[in-house]
């Protein structure tokens, strides 16, 4: 609770406070290339928490559809997707700085210009740095699935994160979301059904297929291999 004697007062100050956490932080090291990659590409690509609200088109030199990605991993399939949408501009959030450094070190060598990075805790980023009603699409892909019961309410897919993504999204704006683990897809299909102002894409009111835009990973095409199943889950927000 650092300097603050309850919660209450914390938010009164403005700063925001969490108990529960969708992650606990890996202590994976930097390699060389990823340090380098952070040194290198952070001034350009990087973005504070403390900062603040973004200026969008101050921070991409344009006006274009946002889309913003929740713990992208290692970043290999965001940095694909904004190669691959280029008229698009994409906002990366990750807490495993390793995972930045990576995801740096590949959008450079790829030359992706249309991309800008967080290494920080998605909810505080959606709290405090992005506007509401500013994005076109959200992307949440094999977010962290809490096995056990008793970790469930660590999922970050909860009735009232989604609200929040709601208040970010524009209407018309959707929230994609995909997982490898049947129960968190059944959860997150059953608290998507019942948020409000949002609306499945799908035409059974469940999953649709693969999206064309999300790019099929090794670590899929293993699964796919094993005969794993994976889950996209696309909702639009309504109102
Ligand atoms: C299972 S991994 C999946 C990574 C990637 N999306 C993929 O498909 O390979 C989930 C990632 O979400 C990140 N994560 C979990 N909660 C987060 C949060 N609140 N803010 C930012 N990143 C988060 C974790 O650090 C982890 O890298």
């Amino acid at each position: 609770m650092s300097q603050f004697k309850s919660e209450q007062e914390a938010a009164e100050s403005g700063v925001y406070m969490r108990k529960i956490q969708s992650f606990v932080k890996r202590e994976g090291r930097l390699t060389g290339g990823q340090a380098k990659a952070i040194e290198q590409h952070w001034p350009t690509m990087g973005l504070e928490h403390k900062d603040g609200l973004l200026d969008i088109p101050q921070v991409f030199g344009r006006v274009a559809p946002l889309v913003l990605e929740i713990g992208f991993g290692m970043g290999k399939s965001l940095v694909e997707m904004a190669k691959n949408e280029a008229g698009k501009d994409f906002i990366g959030i990750e807490v495993h700085t390793p995972g930045v450094g990576a995801c740096l070190s590949d959008a450079a060598e790829q030359g992706v210009t249309n991309l800008r990075v967080y290494d920080h805790d998605a909810v505080a980023i959606l709290a405090d740095c992005i506007a509401d009603n500013s994005l076109a699409r959200m992307q949440l892909f094999f977010p962290d699935p809490w096995h056990k019961k008793r970790h469930h309410k660590r999922r970050i897919v909860q009735p009232e994160f989604v609200q929040k993504l709601r208040s970010k999204l524009a209407v018309g704006g959707v929230f994609h979301m995909a997982t490898d683990w049947e129960n968190y897809a059944e959860h997150m299909l059953e608290v998507m059904s019942q948020a409000a102002g949002f609306k499945n894409q799908s035409t059974t009111n469940d999953y649709i297929p693969r999206p064309e835009q999300r790019p099929l990973t090794k670590f899929e095409q293993r699964g796919h291999r094993l005969g794993h199943g994976v889950w996209d889950l696309m909702f639009e927000k309504v109102s």
